[in-house]
């Protein structure tokens, strides 16, 4: 059974595609264990709550220093002794020490096409704004391993959706979420569960 962290910080629709993708089966061997939100009024500790998952705020806000915020994190980590840790619309930046000893076991939801459209800077609505400024026709979502970069990690899968002539950034945003992340969120902690995804030499390969 893959013992999954889910770390949020806002609505948290890409949690509840998980949440469901379990309870549906379409998710198989995998349990959340935990779900950590930064922020206090994120709609997602709601949604995890409901689905009876132990739920927890670390915010940085709360610390007077990034050190003490990085040890109760850790520390929330540790005590969940998860297999995988999911990023789903987390906008904290991870400890260094996190991301060296979970190495190929964070993975991050993506809403563009990287490598286009992402990087510091490039999170939420931001990311589909300059995409309508560019004027790509074609957008879509990512997951990725974490590395030290910013979505820099081995790609695991990626999902096209076209852009419409009248989309705004909220349209395109919410068609991006529907037809790519909630797939293929679910889908790689799937392949992940299932013992499929290996890392070599930077990238991914489903076996
Ligand atoms: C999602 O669109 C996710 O891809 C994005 O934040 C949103 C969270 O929504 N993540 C990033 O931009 C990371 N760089 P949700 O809370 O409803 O899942």
């Amino acid at each position: 059974m893959l013992k999954i962290l889910v770390c949020v910080s806002g609505g948290g629709t890409n949690l509840q595609a998980v949440i469901d993708g379990i309870a549906k089966g379409t998710i198989e061997n995998a349990q959340i264990v935990r779900v950590i939100s930064n922020n206090r009024n994120s709609y997602a500790l709601t949604r995890a709550k409901t689905a009876g998952i132990d739920a927890l705020c670390i915010s940085p806000k709360e610390y007077s220093d990034r050190e003490q915020f990085h040890e109760s994190f850790l520390t929330a980590v540790e005590e969940a002794a998860p297999d995988l840790i999911v990023l789903a619309g987390f906008l904290v930046v991870l400890p260094q020490k996190l991301i060296e000893v979970y190495r190929n076991r964070i993975i991050n939801i993506h809403p563009s096409l990287i490598p286009s459209f992402c990087g510091t800077g490039f999170y939420g609505l931001k990311v589909h704004e300059k995409a309508l400024e560019r004027g790509v026709r074609v957008t879509g979502a990512t997951v990725h391993f974490v590395d030290e970069g910013t979505d820099t990690g081995p790609i695991i899968l990626q999902k096209a959706v076209a852009v419409e002539a009248d989309d705004t950034p909220e349209s395109l945003q919410q068609r991006v979420m529907e037809e790519a992340e909630w797939q293929i969120l679910p889908q790689a902690i799937q392949l992940i569960a299932g013992g499929r995804v290996k890392v070599n030499d930077g990238k991914v390969r489903i076996d």
